[in-house]
């Protein structure tokens, strides 16, 4: 079924953005084709235009040689196309079946009326999932599910198409290493197949265990195609970015020695128990650990989004017991979450004003703001993360991916805080976004702020950190540095009970 998907000189234009080109490429079935480029650069606008999502200023479409017109989304799935959002598109409160199949449920008659057949449904939905290799009740509400759950949920319903062309943003930005594995193996034996794979990510370290070609856009414009066998990862980010990336970690970077954040004892039915550490001033502290091992809630907590039933946390020279996020935030400590589309960012609302929505006490006058005093705010935030956008006025919904991710960062520098929390800061961010985030963590080290920083990248935990907490399931499980250990090792650690 060897399919090939083509396009001619596509351009898009948004109001001070050209998101697309001219680009000219060509993807051919049977391969793994992966499509790299800095945040911005283009790619799901690309994906959204093969998926009939979004509409080119310009130029042509070509499914096996001839021309096709994608108007909805309904179009693409004709052609067989399917995607896989890098923002998903789940709806929380309905089943995964019901996720998976959405507007296709199988229906049944009964006494002449046209009834949902839930059995088939689930069946349905269970025979995509099996397919997959995946364990997921199919009943269970979407909303109840963890970011790494929801991406399954995605790329299932995805495969239910039967597709022939299928497009993958950044699937793997959510999954952990083994999830990652199993996924991989599915898109392996879909490649086999003959179908048409895209394949989108950030993750450079994954190039070489799943791509046949890289296709590389910056700024809108295609840079060019490699076959991966001859790209050296050299190669790959000179036409990423157009320059060799510079990664400096600070030879002086030390750790303070008094204790900004004391956790003690604490626990959550159900979520994590006996948490003990200390925080301390300047240090970037990291937490390792495995998906569901209970980071993100040991982070809420200590943030006040959700409550703890023991334990006390010692900051400011205060014992708390009971937390709500104000009361955290007036201790000086400021939050970055996971999910920026749900928790983080309010769609519909500037880039300006989502960056200063967690400071606003800090810029305003008697409740007042000024838009001046606003704008030299957001513009040095702008600056220092190379947020890239034609203005701060547009909704924050029309920033890519990543850039985002920058926004979520960059709205509590501004607060000027005593401990940042960082859960997943570099998630969708390209590589040379992610140094700038590290050499923020770096910078606010060296100004005495200090950062717990969560991330399922080990590579970069060990990069930046002081130290390193090993967390599973629920716990804490000893303390490594930095340099005495590989990437290999510390994920072992994370994985294995001793
Ligand atoms: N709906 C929109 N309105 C205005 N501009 C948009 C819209 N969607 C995308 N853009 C702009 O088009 C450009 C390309 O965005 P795109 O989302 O394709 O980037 P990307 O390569 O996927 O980046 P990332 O790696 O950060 O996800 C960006 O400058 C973005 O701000
Ligand atoms: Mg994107």
């Amino acid at each position: 079924m060897a399919c090939q998907l083509q396009t001619e000189n596509i351009r898009k234009e948004y109001p001070g953005t050209v998101a697309l080109d001219n680009v000219s490429v060509s993807f051919d079935g049977g391969k793994v084709h992966a499509l790299i480029g800095k945040n911005g650069a283009g790619k799901s606008t690309l994906v959204k235009i093969f998926a009939g999502a979004v509409q080119p200023t310009s130029g042509r479409i070509l499914v096996d040689g001839q021309p096709v017109v994608l108007r909805s989304p309904r179009d693409a799935f004709a052609q067989g196309i399917a995607t896989v959002y890098q923002e998903m598109s789940l709806v929380p409160g309905l089943s995964v079946a019901e996720n998976i199949l959405l507007g296709r449920l199988p229906h049944k008659k009964v006494l002449g009326a046209s009834v949902i057949d839930w059995p088939a449904v689930f069946a349905r939905a269970r025979a995509v999932l099996d397919g997959m290799q995946v364990s997921l009740d199919v009943r269970r509400q979407v909303g109840d599910l963890g970011m790494a759950q929801q991406q399954i949920v995605e790329i299932a319903k995805a495969m239910s198409f039967n597709p022939s062309v299928i497009m993958f943003d950044e699937p793997t930005s959510a999954l952990a290493q083994h999830e990652t594995q199993t996924l991989f193996g599915l898109i392996r034996t879909l490649a086999a197949k003959g179908v048409v794979i895209v394949y989108i990510t950030h993750r450079l370290q994954e190039l070489p265990l799943i791509a046949d070609t890289v296709t590389v856009v910056r700024d809108g414009r295609y840079i060019g195609t490699a076959a991966m066998a001859q790209a050296t990862p050299q190669t790959i980010v000179q036409m990423m970015f157009g320059e060799v990336v510079q990664k400096e970690r600070p030879a002086d970077l030390k750790a303070g020695t008094e204790p900004v954040l004391q956790v003690r004892g604490l626990g959550q039915k159900g979520k994590f128990h006996d948490v003990n550490f200390t925080l301390y001033r300047g240090e970037v502290l990291g937490i390792a650990g495995m998906l569901g091992s209970g980071r993100t809630e040991l982070l809420r907590a200590l943030f006040g989004a959700e409550a703890f039933d023991a334990g006390e946390i010692v900051i400011g020279g205060r014992s708390v017991r009971t937390v709500t996020p104000s009361l955290m935030k007036d201790l000086g400590v400021a939050f970055t979450p996971e999910n920026r589309k749900e928790q983080a960012l309010v769609q519909i609302l500037s880039t300006r004003a989502n960056l200063c929505l967690a400071s606003l006490d800090r810029i305003s006058t008697l409740g007042f703001t000024t838009r001046r005093r606003e704008r030299s705010v957001v513009n040095r935030l702008v600056a220092r993360l190379s947020v890239r956008m034609p203005d701060t006025e547009q909704p924050v919904s029309s920033l890519s991916g990543g850039n985002q991710q920058k926004v979520v960062v960059g709205k509590w520098l501004n607060t000027e805080p005593r401990v940042i929390l960082f859960d997943e800061p570099t998630r969708g961010i390209d590589v040379q976004a992610k140094q700038q985030i590290f050499q923020i963590m770096w910078d606010l080290s060296r100004q005495g702020i200090s950062s717990l920083f969560v991330s399922s990248e080990l590579e970069e935990l060990l990069e930046v950190c002081h130290r390193i907490l090993i967390m599973k399931k629920g716990t804490l499980r000893g303390e490594v540095q930095p340099g005495t250990l590989s990437v290999d090792e510390l994920f072992v650690r994370c994985m294995t009970d001793e």
